[in-house]
């Protein structure tokens, strides 16, 4: 079994975006370990919001972390690619947003980025029976996708204990990511039930006092302590 370290991944989709580039440096100076960057495009969601041009920018802005891009839109093919240019360094796609899932994970990889695949809360997770040797991560949703700041499904727990199980018979490297109202009160439970990468955006963003630059350290803390 391949124990993954804990990643805390916080989610852009709360942050200030008249402030991006400056946010992603506080938080990350503040401990978090990646960057989860939500993208919708108002069909597979019902929510718009940042594409390729975006990630590209804070590349260019000097971020070397690994941005962690959840595609929520339908279809996925045709803005992989685009995403690996920008500097993308993980994929994740919803199944129900691509007519050939083994076709778009392999794509991902070919244009040099980790794989992955999310599932929504009633979404089935039976094509993990044939792809377990091609992606990378595993993200469970533990909300619908949509938006930010809504609340933790509980049968998540349940489902990320059936993930956590298939991952370690398959000996692969497989990192397992819950996203969805991760707060520092339910951290613990979640990682108990065998999450290694944590998404964060109201919990983190949402803090107070946006003018001191260290205002993350104490959310981001808060969290490695439930951790330890
Ligand atoms: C929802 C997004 C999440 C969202 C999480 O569709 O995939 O990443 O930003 O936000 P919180 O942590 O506020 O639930
Ligand atoms: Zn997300």
């Amino acid at each position: 079994m391949t124990i993954q370290p804990d990643f805390i991944s916080p989610s852009i989709l709360s942050a200030d975006f008249a402030r991006l580039g400056e946010e992603v440096d506080n938080v990350l100076k503040s401990g978090a370990d990646m960057v989860h960057f939500d993208v919708m495009d108002n069909h597979y969601v019902p929510n718009l919001t940042i594409g390729p041009l975006v990630c590209e920018a804070l590349r260019n802005h000097g971020v070397t972390a690994e941005i962690d891009v959840h595609l929520m839109v339908k279809p996925v093919d045709r803005i992989i690619p685009d995403f690996a240019k920008a500097g993308a360094s993980y994929i994740t796609f919803h199944p129900e947003s691509s007519e050939h899932i083994d076709r778009s994970l392999q794509l991902i990889r070919d244009n040099g980025c980790k794989s992955g695949l999310v599932f929504n809360p009633a979404t089935s997770l039976d094509v993990l029976d044939y792809v377990m040797d091609k992606v990378d991560m595993i993200l469970l949703m533990s909300v619908n996708p949509g938006f930010g700041g809504q609340t933790f499904i509980p049968q998540t727990l349940t489902k990320l204990r059936q993930v956590r199980q298939r991952i370690d018979e398959s000996g692969l490297a497989i990192r397992l990511e819950v996203d969805g109202g991760v707060k520092v009160d339910n951290i613990a439970e979640i990682k108990a039930g065998g999450a290694d990468t944590f998404v964060a955006g109201s919990a983190i963003f949402g803090a107070a006092n946006q003018n001191d630059p260290n205002h993350y350290d104490s959310v981001l803390n808060a969290f490695r302590k439930q951790l330890a």
